[in-house]
Parts: structure tokens; sequence; C-alpha cells
């Protein structure tokens, strides 16, 4: 009687191996739909003068970091900003934005940071507007 139990349950538990087996090689083998950010060399220069000035503590990037200054996510493409409004708040600093001493080569990597990060998406990735009769509006991206 234990015995024909047994082969019962091997017979269940081949099954759930098996497909067990299917389901990671085809999690495994499909390419995921978003590719994987690959920064550039002088991007990721870019990315360490960033880190090294603690940038992040005041400003944030997709919403994460400190809120002392504005997300800069899209700053890059910002209409009426960019890589010289970028340069200007770096050679001057504006209240509690810091001025910072960098040179030439240091601004553009950190302008190729900001270029590169501002082509992965939008932050936010929604337009809210809130209308007269109390309803909001939400537009994507
Ligand atoms: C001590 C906090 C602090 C640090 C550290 C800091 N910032 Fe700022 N930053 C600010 C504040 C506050 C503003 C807003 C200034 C204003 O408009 O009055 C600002 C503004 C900016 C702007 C303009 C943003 C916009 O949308 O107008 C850029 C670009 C910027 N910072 C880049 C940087 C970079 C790059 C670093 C690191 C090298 C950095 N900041 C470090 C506080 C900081």
């Amino acid at each position: 009687m234990t015995k024909q139990y047994t082969h019962k349950y091997l017979g269940v538990l081949l099954v759930l191996v098996s497909i067990f087996a299917v389901y990671n090689f085809v999690v495994y083998n499909t390419k995921p739909e978003t590719t994987m950010l690959q920064l550039s060399a002088n991007a990721i220069k870019g990315e360490n003068i960033w880190l090294k000035n603690n940038c992040t503590s005041c400003h944030q990037i997709y919403g994460m970091g400190g809120y002392l200054g504005p997300d800069l996510t899209n700053v890059y493409s910002a209409k009426n900003k960019g890589a010289t409004y970028i340069r200007a708040m770096l050679n001057s600093g504006i209240g509690a934005m810091p001025k910072f001493n960098f040179n030439e080569e240091e601004q553009t990597q950190l302008l190729n940071f900001l270029e590169e990060v501002d082509k992965t998406g939008h932050y936010p990735d929604v337009n809210a507007t809130m209308n007269k009769n109390g309803w909001v509006t939400i537009k994507n991206k």
C-alpha cells in the first residue's frame, strides 16, 4: 500500500520538477523588454564626480536623493535649461547651491552623465492637472 503511494507521488514530483525546469529555461532565456542602461566611459567619470561631491545629498534622480535642491533627472533637456545653464549653475552657484570649481573636462563629464540619465525617461512620468470640477487629469509623458 505505502509503496503504491510513493509511486503516485513520484509522478507528481516529476511533473512539478519538469514544470520548474521549463519555467526556468524560459525565464533565463527570454530577453528583457527594457535594455540595461550602459553609460559611456565619460558619463561614468561624470557619475563619479556626482558621487564624490555628494550632489545627491541635495538633488534627486528619479525622485531619490536629498530634497534641498530640485530633481535633476531631466534638467539636461528641460526647456530653458540644458548644458549652458548647468555649467552656469556649477560655476556660480546660487542660494543653497554651492559653487564648484570644476575644470572644463570635469564639467563636460558631469554633463555627459546628466545627458545620458535624461535619455532614460521622464520624472515624474506624468503631467497632472487639476480641473475646475475637482478631478485631476493625468497625461503620460
Ligand atoms: C548643499 C546642497 C546642494 C549640493 C551639494 C548641490 N546642489 Fe545643486 N542645487 C542646490 C539648490 C538648493 C539648487 C536650487 C538653486 C536655486 O534655483 O535657487 C540647486 C540647483 C542646481 C541646478 C539647477 C537645477 C534647475 O532645475 O534649475 C543644477 C543643474 C545643479 N544644482 C547641479 C548640481 C550638481 C551637479 C551638484 C554636484 C556637483 C550639485 N548641484 C550639488 C543645492 C545643492
